[in-house]
């Protein structure tokens, strides 16, 4: 199941009897992308086990390659990078094709804009409909140069500026993929980079830049954590071990809450206290997950999640948790419309610039498929149907968003009449081997 195929195809999961079994998932999308980008501007190289090799990765590798890094699969997950040393990327001979992946556009920008190269981003459908603005402003304040396509959108060409202004950027937006391009353009800039971001978001460059030896300091003050950067470091090449995506883990732990009966085992995810907002949740709303086996992989806090499935209540969802379970509203608002009572989730304004427009799409999907809901500007609320099964009996649109095919696959499971995805490509871009788990359980 790759994006290149040339033919939509449709998905439908259903599950004839509880869903039982251990999984793993695939490596951490972030941290993936991140490993690739830090060893290419590492000397020497860098090995990395575990690697997410889904499209969007995928995509970052060939750019990175495209620059001069050298880059090769040796075994399922397991990469080697030969970095050029910061500073030493090189001009790309063509356009870099970005595919769906929003956090390889703008984190590469953000890399490549404090080296004297110039580079075309190009994107698929989805991807040319994002805001590059929130990337190019700051980078634009650092001296590189900026041709987009009207409203800040790819294609769009870059010319970087070699020595760099280090500037000190407030983020108007919690983004960690803005935190973290202006943290990367920082790494070949004279002096210190300063991020300031209010809301905390996912720190894995911050963690990984410090990893590889960069100078980097990160303090909580009343303007919110201040994020410092000196830049003109020597990066050393690290062996690097990626835990499984919590993103991704969030798929299977979803099908056993929505399953009556079932009883799943997720192995070896990541639970940075910046990612795990879902599980929090979750438990909040009476979920039985247990975290069993914490410990430290790589300097990421990583554990089994061991999920039975029970009656779950509807909760007001706490705004500021966003951030740390932003891509994994489209399942909460499945999950919710198994819970008892309403589930008020609220200050999502950044769905709206996810790979679709998630608050839209899931709405429409989940009202076609029976579920009441009411969409607001910021957000949704889904009345739960206190464990009864979803009547289903819809095609809903993905829009090239994984996240949105593989929320209304879990849908599905507990549905009276079908659910049917209209285009199950887009998953490949994050998890491949999404179906074939989903049959481990039990699935069909
Ligand atoms: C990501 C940050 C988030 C997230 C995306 C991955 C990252 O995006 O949605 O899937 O790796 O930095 P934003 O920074 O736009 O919130």
């Amino acid at each position: 199941m790759t994006s290149a195929d040339a033919s939509p195809q449709p998905l439908s999961l259903r599950a004839d009897a509880p869903l039982s079994g251990v999984v793993t998932v695939p490596g951490d999308k972030s941290i993936s992308h991140r490993s690739l980008m830090l060893g290419a501007l590492a000397v020497g190289e860098t090995r990395v086990e575990g690697l997410l090799e889904g499209e969007d990765v995928l995509a970052t590798a060939a750019a990175l390659r495209a620059c001069g890094a050298g880059i090769a699969r040796d075994a399922d997950g397991v990469w080697t990078i030969h970095g050029v040393g910061v500073g030493g990327l090189l001009q790309p001979q063509t356009a870099l094709d970005m595919g769906n992946s929003g956090t390889s556009t703008r984190l590469l920008m953000g890399l490549m804009a404090s080296h004297p190269l110039t580079a075309t981003f190009t994107g698929d459908a989805s991807l040319s409909k994002r805001p590059m603005g929130r990337v190019i402003d700051p980078l634009s304040q650092m001296g590189a140069q900026f041709a987009a396509t009207p409203g800040g959108r790819l294609p769009l060409t870059m010319t970087g500026v070699c020595p760099a202004l280090p500037i000190r950027y407030v983020l108007p937006v919690a983004s960690a993929q803005v935190k973290s391009a202006v943290l990367l353009a920082g790494l070949n800039t004279p002096g210190l980079t300063t991020v300031v971001e209010r809301t905390p978001t996912r720190d894995h460059s911050e963690r990984m830049l410090a990893g590889f030896g960069a100078e980097l300091t990160a303090e909580d003050t009343p303007e919110g954590r201040v994020i410092t950067i000196r830049g003109e470091a020597e990066l050393r090449p690290q062996a690097i071990v990626v835990p499984g995506d919590p993103s991704s883990a969030a798929f299977p732990v979803a099908a056993a809450l929505v399953v009556p009966g079932s009883r799943v085992t997720v192995r070896n995810v990541g639970v940075n206290p910046t990612r795990d907002g879902l599980f929090r949740v979750l438990t909040a709303m009476g979920a039985q997950i247990t975290r069993a086996n914490l410990r430290l992989v790589g300097g990421e806090p990583v554990c089994d999640l061991e999920v039975t499935h029970g009656p779950l209540t509807g909760i007001d969802v706490p705004p500021e948790i966003a951030p740390s379970m932003i891509d994994e509203y489209p399942i909460l608002f499945v999950i919710a419309a198994f819970a008892e009572g309403r589930t008020v989730m609220r200050g999502l304004d950044e769905l709206r610039v996810k790979e679709s427009d998630r608050i839209a799409v899931m709405a429409a999907g989940l009202a076609a498929c029976g579920v009441s809901i009411e969409e607001l500007p910021d957000g949704l609320i889904v009345h739960g149907r206190g464990g009864e099964p979803a009547p289903g009996g819809a095609t809903v649109a993905s829009h090239l968003d994984h996240r949105i095919a593989m929320s209304f696959a879990v849908l599905g499971l507990n549905a009276a009449k079908p659910v049917t995805v209209d285009d199950a490509r887009p998953i490949a871009t994050s998890f491949p081997g999404f179906l074939p788990m989903m049959r481990g359980l039990g699935a069909a």
